[in-house]
């Protein structure tokens, strides 16, 4: 079996934690016997700043064949981020209706949470995050620069088809694991998209009688991700709220270089596109020590949406098994000493 599959380094700290899993890539290919073509797009702000494009035209066209695609991050100093991420990240996602943001929060054995008392498998749950419409719809602002009463305007837009996609997926997740969804919105505030993505939970609860629904707003999440994280197990949110929410889940298991993500295309007409959630991280860039593990995860989701799951769960057991040894490297983030590539190397002879 041949997977063909693009990988879209990108900014800052991003070409490091690809350049890592790609010898992590050769060794679960060979093990397990299947065929991984990895055709890299050195896509991103350098291209930007050379060219004035972060990809070039009809670059969503050339991605549209790949099985899957892998990306590290975006982000640069010298380009304003909505410049940069709304010329690539986004309209890959939107382009390809990644419409399934899918974030584990686990708190991995050997991992210090900054929440005292919490030990490995004490946390574990999932964000369902809306990841092509809801307040990252981008229907165009208005600004009248210039006479003292601009007025800038960014809608966002819920749909009944994008709400319950979300809803749906993440009701069927829980199927599969502790049966309870927590629905997080602000619909005391937001009396019409917040209210009606209420009344679409309501209507889906209702085909899964088996599942708990909890109801909280975003600010109030916000608090409970940190007093009672250990009892979530599903969380669904819109677009923004899921990408706060999912930078709280990722401190709270250890670091955000620990933390993977799948935008999944439901309908597998376009490739799903697999990431870190973190992103370019300017601070650490260059110093060789960018946790690699939260791509190298992404990569094991990667596997198991491509059928490989022999590989998939090879890979995040092997991850499993280096963090829960004490012995064993790790970088800054972690409180270790480590470089990325003394993580990946002892990373390999555990695979
Ligand atoms: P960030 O995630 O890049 O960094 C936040 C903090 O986490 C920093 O202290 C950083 O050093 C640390 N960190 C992140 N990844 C790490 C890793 N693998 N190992 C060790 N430490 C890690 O968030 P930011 O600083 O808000 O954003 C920086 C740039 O990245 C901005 O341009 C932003 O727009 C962009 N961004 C891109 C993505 C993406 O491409 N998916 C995601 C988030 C942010
Ligand atoms: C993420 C990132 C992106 C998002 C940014 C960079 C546009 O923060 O993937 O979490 O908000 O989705
Ligand atoms: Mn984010």
């Amino acid at each position: 079996m041949v997977h063909e599959v693009a990988t879209i380094p990108g900014d800052g700290i991003g070409p490091e934690v690809i350049d890592a899993v790609q010898p992590v890539f050769d060794d679960v290919s060979e093990r397990f016997e299947f065929d991984l073509e990895l055709v890299r797009y050195d896509w991103g702000s350098e291209r930007y700043l050379e060219s004035g494009s972060m990809m070039p035209d009809g670059g969503l066209d050339e991605l549209a064949g790949y099985d899957a695609i892998v990306l590290g991050a975006i982000g640069h100093p010298d380009v304003p981020d909505h410049v940069t991420l709304n010329n690539l990240l986004l309209p890959i996602r939107k382009g390809f209706d990644q419409a399934i943001c899918k974030r584990p929060a686990i708190l991995f054995d050997g991992v210090e949470s900054p929440l005292e008392g919490y030990d490995g498998g004490d946390i574990d749950f999932v964000v369902y995050r809306e990841n092509t419409e809801g307040e990252y719809a981008d229907m165009g602002g208005q600004e009248h620069p210039g006479h003292g009463h601009e007025v800038a305007v960014q809608s966002a837009v819920f749909t009944r088809t994008g709400t319950e996609r979300i809803v749906r997926a993440a009701f069927e997740a829980a199927t599969e694991r502790e049966g309870r969804v927590t629905s997080i919105t602000k619909s005391n505030a937001q009396a019409h998209s917040m209210v009606f993505w209420d009344q679409i939970v309501e209507d889906v609860s209702a085909e899964y009688p088996d599942v708990t629904v909890e109801r909280l707003l975003v600010d109030a999440a916000s608090m409970d991700f940190i007093r009672r994280p250990e009892a979530f197990d599903v969380v669904v949110a819109s677009n923004l709220f899921g990408d706060i929410l999912t930078d709280i889940g990722a401190i709270i298991t250890g670091s955000m270089g620990l933390a993977p993500s799948a935008n999944i295309n439901v309908s597998g007409e376009y490739p799903s596109m697999f990431e870190p959630v973190h992103g370019s991280a300017p601070d650490i860039v260059g110093d060789g020590v960018a946790n690699p593990l939260a791509t190298i995860l992404s990569a094991a989701m990667l596997f198991d949406h491509l059928g490989e799951t022999e590989a998939g769960d090879a890979v995040w057991s092997a991850v499993t098994d280096q963090l829960a040894d004490s012995d064993a490297p790790r970088t800054p983030d972690l409180g270790g000493s480590a470089t990325t590539a003394q993580v990946v190397a002892d990373l390999r002879t555990r695979l």
